[in-house]
């Protein structure tokens, strides 16, 4: 088992990463004589819910659970108020704790709900998908998706715990796993190029789900994403800090809501959105064409897609308007100066932006 601490002050908290975390009572003792309101959903209850029921039993923790409909399209204000009904109807009070049993979607709706129910209540997190952990269930940024915007609703609320079983991705369809590396290959990227020289090395390993490659890219990209987040907690830093972690969010959020959410998976959206901003990087002239093909082979050993869906320029750039990453109405994209070192920049000459994003869909 290995463990990363998150360096947040007096709201520091450990991430479990490991085989079996999830029937081990030593896990969860910090929730022992407290009460735990788990929210899953239908697809992922039926394989850990009763493991973890079972295992906050024996540290003495009481449980209610609701089980929520799958998908990306149930993160909205309908089932997040269903997590409030059902946490007023089993009485939970300020003392319960939330714990997000599921991918990111369950973390970021559960999340929110602990969040905002009587004004928040702790929250522990335990990812089930690959993308959960090594992104989404580290660094407290919570919420749901608006109509007109991904992400669009939200809080940012720390968890007390993430625990990160390995053994829960046994059973994650093989597109979740290439989805969760998108996510994975960003931290190479953006930050630590000797772990895009390992990933590149070992994605065979990594696709073949072989135990301790996953783990060590698990640890490796939760110790980048800490910190980063130590650094830029709640993304306020005028250059760089946390918003470097979107990298082709911009544009893969873009491709979400373009295609429709739920058709594109996240982690998909985002790998074909990395590939528009590291066209427009060497546009800028600061990648060389051999890097951007060493990063779209990478991209292909993963299964990943390499191109987005053919919008239209015009439509990419309305939905990339609406992305948080606007500020005072410019678009601040996140780039690469070079491979692993990546910058927010608000120059790019339009023209370029298109000419890249009309390069890499369709
Ligand atoms: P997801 O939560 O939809 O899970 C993917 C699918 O896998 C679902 O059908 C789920 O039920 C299933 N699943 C989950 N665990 C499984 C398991 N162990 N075995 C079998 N099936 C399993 O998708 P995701 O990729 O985990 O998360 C995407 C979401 O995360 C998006 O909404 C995105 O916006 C959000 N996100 C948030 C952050 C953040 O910092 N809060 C960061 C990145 C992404
Ligand atoms: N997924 C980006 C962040 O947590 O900031």
């Amino acid at each position: 088992m290995q463990r990363l601490t998150i360096d947040l002050k007096e709201r520091s908290y450990p991430i479990l990463i490991g085989s079996g975390l999830l029937a081990d009572p030593a896990t969860f003792t910090s929730l022992t004589g407290r009460r735990a309101a788990i929210v899953s959903n239908e697809t992922i209850a039926p394989l850990y819910l009763e493991r973890l029921e079972t295992t906050l039993e024996k540290v003495g923790a009481g449980t209610t659970a609701l089980v929520l409909p799958d998908g990306e399209a149930y993160k909205n204000w309908e089932t997040l108020n269903r997590i409030y009904d059902h946490l007023l109807a089993e009485r939970c009070d300020r003392g319960t704790t939330v714990i997000a049993l599921g991918g990111g979607v369950i973390g970021d709706l559960a999340g929110f709900a602990a969040a905002t129910y009587q004004r928040g209540v702790p929250f522990v997190q335990v990812p089930t998908t690959l993308l959960a952990q090594v992104d989404s269930s580290v660094g407290g940024k919570t919420g749901i998706n608006h109509p007109r915007g991904k992400n669009m609703i939200g809080a940012f609320w720390q968890p007390r715990l993430v625990v990160a079983d390995t053994d829960t991705l046994n059973t994650l369809p093989d597109r979740e796993l290439s989805a969760g590396l998108a996510e994975v290959i960003k931290y190479g990227l953006i930050r630590d190029l000797p772990f895009l020289d390992w990933l590149d090395a070992h994605m065979e390993r990594l696709m073949a789900r072989d135990g301790e490659a996953l783990a060590f890219a698990i640890e490796r990209s939760c110790a980048n994403k800490a910190q980063v987040v130590a650094g830029d907690e709640l993304e306020t830093a005028k250059e760089g800090g946390r918003a470097l972690l979107n990298l082709g969010h911009t544009f893969g959020h873009a491709i979400e809501a373009g295609a429709g959410y739920g058709v594109w998976l996240h982690g998909e959206a985002v790998a074909a959105g990395t590939l528009m901003a590291l066209e427009l990087s060497r546009r800028l002239g600061w990648l060389s064409a051999a890097e951007v093909e060493r990063v779209i082979a990478l991209f292909q050993r993963a299964r990943l897609p390499v191109r987005g869906p053919a919008l239209g320029v015009d439509r990419y750039l309305d939905l990339m308007g609406h992305d948080k990453k606007v500020r005072d109405g410019r678009l601040r994209l996140v780039l690469l100066r070079k491979l692993g070192e990546a910058v927010t920049y608000a120059d790019a000459p339009p023209a370029e932006i298109r000419a890249a994003i009309e390069a890499c869909c369709g």
